[in-house]
């Protein structure tokens, strides 16, 4: 023991070791109420590992040439030691990364945890969010099926309905005619490394403004406005051994479940691994229906629902773009649902029925009933964001404890 707290003490007099420990884990005081809403970060951080291990197994029998895309992942499924199950990991993966990070962003919804002063935390949380998007997007071009190629040719040539420029900068983006080899090969290069760079990048800065701030909590309390004497919070504990434990639960709750899907239902009957993507990219035939994998389906909903290309665009983008705004939108004088009133309760009960709904119909052909039915969704989703500065102002809140409770 003697030879290691010397070799700790040779680190240290070189490199900040055990003071980084204890400013971020040993002596960082998280609220000592958090609950199941708070595995989801720490689930992220998990899965994206995964996704960057599993990855780095693909890249090394996969070919990034149009010619030999699909037969090199048919190769990794069968004659590959383990590649099947690589791949499947890497699959279910990436469904598994929008669980957990729509369950964490709900979090954030319900508790307020973009409010002041956690407006950056929110800000790099949904760069992430978008980074995220960019990364599944690209990815799910290089198996080079039929829907990789019909998905991609169908988001690409959204670019076009941009007045002007658009036929020029959708042609720059696929660097063809047409979703082709050069497509596949810059598609690869930011799904294998540039956007990884930035999604590790973003978590680093994540973790950052988090622990300056320091975390929320279900009761929307601010424990640091509550220190002892030594100016630790009197609602903190440490966040090791504490939830350094507790997250290990959840990690092993969720590898249990992961691995359920891994090797019972890998591509979930077709919400994981799509059945048309089996089938390898045909550029004279367009499958009947082109659907995105379900993560984007409430987004490609919206960008149905408007009749105009360019309008669908861009309410497509500014149904993202609406979520930066929710810490200057929210005008509640609590943070956290449970001291909000009835009126915040039900329309927040209407706008998650509601992305669900859109969730579903962006599965499903875009017949004129259905498409009415998205219109709805579509105006409802942007008025939970748009009247959100009223409601909140008007509802009748409950007084806040000042310590946490539960
Ligand atoms: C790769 C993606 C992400 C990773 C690895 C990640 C990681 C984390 C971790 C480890 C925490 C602390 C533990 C916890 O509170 O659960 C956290 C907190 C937080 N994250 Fe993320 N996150 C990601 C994406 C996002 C996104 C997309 C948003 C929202 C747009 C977001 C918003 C927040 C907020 C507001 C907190 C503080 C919550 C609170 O204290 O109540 N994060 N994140």
């Amino acid at each position: 023991m003697k030879v290691l707290s010397n070799f700790v003490d040779w680190i240290d007099a070189r490199f900040p070791l055990t003071k980084v420990w204890n400013e971020h884990l040993a002596q960082y005081y998280a609220p000592k109420n958090f609950n199941f809403w708070y595995f989801f970060g720490s689930l992220a951080m998990l899965v994206l590992v995964m996704q960057i291990l599993t990855g780095i197994f693909l890249t090394m029998n996969y070919k990034p040439s149009a010619t030999e895309a699909f037969s090199s992942v048919e190769y990794i499924m069968r004659d590959v030691n383990w590649g099947w199950l690589m791949r499947y990991m890497h699959s279910t993966g990436a469904s598994a990364f929008f669980i957990v990070i729509y369950l964490h962003m709900f979090r954030g919804l319900l508790y307020g945890s973009y409010r002041q002063p956690r407006e950056l935390l929110w800000i790099f949380g949904m760069l992430l969010y978008v980074a995220l998007m960019a990364e599944a997007f690209m990815g799910y071009l290089l198996p080079w099926g039929q829907m990789s190629y019909w998905g991609a040719q169908v988001i690409i040539s959204l670019f076009s309905a941009i007045p002007g420029i658009g036929e020029a900068l959708s042609e720059w983006i696929r660097g063809d005619f047409v979703i082709a080899d050069a497509t596949l090969n810059r598609f690869f290069a930011f799904h294998v490394i540039a956007v990884p760079l930035i999604l590790v990048a973003l978590v680093f800065v994540h973790i950052v403004a988090l622990h300056a701030v320091g975390s929320n909590n279900p009761d929307g309390i601010e424990i640091k406005k509550n220190k002892d004497a030594n100016g630790i919070p009197l609602d903190g504990i440490p966040f090791h051994p504490y939830y350094s434990v507790k997250d290990i639960v959840g990690v092993i709750v969720f590898l249990i479940l992961f691995s359920a899907v891994v090797f019972f239902l890998p591509e979930m009957d077709g919400w994981f691994l799509e059945k048309d993507n089996f089938i390898p990219a045909d550029p004279l035939k367009t499958p009947e229906h082109i659907v995105p994998l379900w993560y984007f389906t409430p987004f490609y909903a919206i960008l149905r629902a408007v009749p105009s290309k360019f309008g669908g665009v861009m309410a497509m983008g500014g149904a993202i773009v609406v979520l930066f705004l929710l810490p200057w939108l929210d005008r509640s004088p609590v943070k956290s649902i449970r001291y909000k009133g009835m009126l915040y309760k039900g329309i927040l009960t209407v706008f998650i029925l509601s992305f669900l709904a859109l969730g579903y119909l962006g599965t499903q052909p875009a017949t004129p009933i259905l498409t009415n039915f998205a219109r709805v969704f579509s105006i409802i989703y942007f008025l939970f964001f748009l009247l959100m500065p009223f409601y909140t102002k008007m509802d009748r809140t409950k007084p806040v404890p000042d310590r946490v409770t539960k």
